[in-house]
């Protein structure tokens, strides 16, 4: 059983837990909240038996082995690293670390704590349906490029029109579209393709000093992908691959809740729409198997290749970020 410690306490964890519930292979043991009151609270509700709200003390005395970071993205760093130092395995919410000098440190660090387990939560590519389109990708004889569509109205945009900054739009916590909805197009981009040779970014600035919304291109050595993502309005266009004759189609390249292949006659098969009912389980699912046998060969070439993803969408949101002249006060 993973014993399992959390710090973050907003309703993302609350589905990881419901997640961890349908899997049998985790136990909330651990809550760490900036409010001792609201540690107890949210973790007596959730079946927890620690709580904390010294983050140094949550993981020198913390009883767990595995903790999930679900705060603001310009804290993971710190929280990571200090996991890391206490040789906890580490589950970080996506975007994992704000920009690449972070990435580097944080893979320092893991060199010197080689026990230690690092994963970003990306969860849709952990689902089934994101295993069937790959699946599909992989089987065509040709890819003529994408488009990869993720754009969601944020209730928080609100209070950004209220003349507030919520911390996902704020530059001081690395929020913006790109880090946050926009990261999740480029993980389909980069599990799907591999790294672009050329990118660039034209975002949308609001208020804030972040984009609210924007469009990115991947220049490929033989084609190009389009990513759109934003928070400040509604989209509700498919995502496409395209082949030569053929074409997959998917309703929501942050979602993935319907994959279909198009073939070269127009027919449609729908290849992935398997409802998980928690969107997490794909990713706990998939944890679990290499913390409970790290040494499985197969565990360390999977663990590996979701390790140099981290690494590479860390790369390329930063080259993204770069070309738009975004910066974050940490940078
Ligand atoms: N995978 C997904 O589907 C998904 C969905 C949403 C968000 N996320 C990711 O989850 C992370 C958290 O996002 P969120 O929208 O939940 O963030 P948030 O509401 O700004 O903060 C999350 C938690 O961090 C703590 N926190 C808030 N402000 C803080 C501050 N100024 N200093 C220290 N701690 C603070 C709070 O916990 P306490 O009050 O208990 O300390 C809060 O519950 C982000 O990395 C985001 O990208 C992922």
């Amino acid at each position: 059983m993973i014993k399992l410690g959390i710090i973050g306490t907003n309703w993302i964890t609350q589905q990881f837990i419901d997640a961890i519930k349908l899997s049998d292979q985790y136990q909330l043991t651990t809550v760490y909240s900036r409010s001792m009151e609201h540690a107890t609270e949210f973790g007596k509700h959730n079946g927890a038996t620690e709580f904390y709200d010294d983050l140094e003390m949550f993981f020198e005395q913390g009883i767990f082995d595995t903790v999930y970071i679900a705060s603001p993205n310009s804290l993971h760093f710190e929280q990571a690293k200090l996991a890391i130092n206490h040789e906890k395995n580490v589950i970080v919410e996506k975007p994992a670390f704000a920009n690449q000098k972070e990435m580097t440190l944080i893979q320092e660090e893991l060199k010197k704590f080689p026990r230690v387990l690092y994963f970003e939560a990306a969860r849709q590519i952990h689902t089934e349906n994101f295993k069937a389109l790959a699946l599909q990708v992989s089987k065509m004889d040709q890819i003529s490029g994408a488009n990869f569509t993720y754009e969601k109205y944020s209730s928080r945009y609100d209070d950004v029109l209220a003349g507030k900054v919520p911390n996902v739009f704020s530059p001081k916590f690395a929020g913006g579209a790109l880090q946050d909805l926009g990261v999740y197009t480029v993980y389909d981009a980069v599990a799907l393709f591999g790294m672009p040779e050329e990118v660039a970014y034209y975002p949308q600035l609001i208020d804030t000093g972040v984009d609210g919304k924007g469009t990115a291109i991947l220049q490929y050595p033989e084609f190009t992908v389009v990513l759109n993502f934003g928070k400040i309005v509604n989209s509700y266009m498919t995502s496409e691959i395209y082949g030569l004759k053929d074409t997959i189609e998917i309703d929501d390249a942050g979602e993935i809740e319907e994959v279909v292949y198009i073939d070269q006659d127009k027919t449609r098969h729908v290849i992935g729409n398997v409802d998980e009912f928690n969107p997490m389980f794909g990713e706990i699912k998939d944890f679990a198997k290499i913390i409970n046998d790290p040494q499985d060969p197969d565990n360390q070439l999977e663990y590996e290749r979701l390790r140099e993803l981290s690494i590479n969408v860390n790369k390329l949101l930063f080259n993204l970020r770069q070309d738009a002249h975004l910066k974050f006060p940490n940078d």
